[in-house]
Order: C-alpha cells, then sequence, then structure tokens
C-alpha cells in the first residue's frame, strides 16, 4: 500500500535550540542553582522560634529548585545546548542578591529566602514569552517552575505573616 503522508528520511527535522532560546534556559538555570545553594546555607544557618519548621521546609525548596535545575540543563542538553553550571558562572551571572554568612533569625530567613525565590520567579516570567515563541515543551517546563516556586515562597512567607 501506498500513501504520501510518509516522510522522506531526508523530510525528518531535528528542533536545535536557538542561541537566544539557550541564553534564556542558561539565565534559569543559574538562578535556580543559586537558590538551591542558598536555600541549604539557610537550612544550615538558621536559628530561633520555629526552627525545626523552617530548617524541613527549607529543604523542600533546595530539592525543588535542585530538581528544576537538572530538568532546565537536560531540556537544553535535549535541544543541543550546552549548559553552563559551573560555580564560576553561576556567582558571575545569577540575578539573586548574595546569602548572607553567619547565623540567621527564623524571621529574616524567611524574608531573604522568599525574596531570593521571588527573584528566581521574576527570572523565569521575564524570558517566558520568548521561550514560549520559540518552544512550548520549554515553557511549559518553565510554567511548572513558576508554579512550584511560587508555592514554596508562599508556604515560607506565611511564618511571618501578620494578620
Ligand atoms: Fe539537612
Amino acid at each position: 500500500m501506498t500513501t504520501n503522508a510518509r516522510r522522506t528520511e531526508e523530510e525528518i527535522q531535528e528542533f536545535v535550540a536557538s542561541a537566544e532560546l539557550s541564553a534564556n534556559l542558561q539565565r534559569v538555570l543559574v538562578d535556580l542553582i543559586e537558590l538551591h545553594l542558598q536555600g541549604k546555607q539557610a537550612h544550615w544557618n538558621v536559628v530561633g522560634t520555629n526552627f525545626r519548621d523552617l530548617h524541613l521546609q527549607l529543604d523542600e525548596l533546595v530539592d525543588f529548585a535542585r530538581e528544576g535545575s537538572d530538568i532546565v540543563a537536560e531540556r537544553m542538553r535535549a535541544l543541543w545546548a550546552v549548559p553552563d553550571g559551573r560555580t564560576d558562572t553561576v556567582a558571575a551571572t545569577t540575578t539573586l542578591p548574595q546569602f548572607p554568612a553567619y547565623e540567621q533569625s527564623t524571621s529574616e530567613v524567611v524574608d531573604l529566602i522568599a525574596r531570593r525565590t521571588y527573584a528566581v520567579v521574576d527570572t523565569i516570567r521575564s524570558v517566558r514569552d520568548a521561550v514560549e515563541a520559540e518552544d512550548a515543551a520549554s515553557a511549559d517546563i518553565l510554567h511548572g517552575l513558576i508554579e512550584g516556586l511560587e508555592k514554596q515562597a508562599w508556604l515560607i512567607k506565611s511564618e511571618n505573616r501578620k494578620v
């Protein structure tokens, strides 16, 4: 049986990320790596009221950010882009403010980490439209990250909320 629907071998295309798509995903990658590292720094050095709840909550954020960085980096590889997760690259290009050294109180850590989580969300939202225009599948990954990070920020930030 013959059909004209079959592609020829030569007609089959691989989707390769443009330099712009690669750069946008790289921006998200470094912020997720930095958030994961700052989350651990906070997890180790937080002290004060509700220590244990926040100590454990921070590991949920750490796990989400670390898993998210892996998903973004592997999406880049699937599109033949090259992720750069080296510490020098992360320190030079992340948009997150530096995390303070030494012990921090629980109420201070809540504010510090919530703000940094929203900084990553800002980065994702700022590249989202350009990513969507080129690759909806990568944009779906970004949507999941926005949803999960905003949930984490809410879970952490509620600790300091006064009503
Ligand atoms: Fe731990």
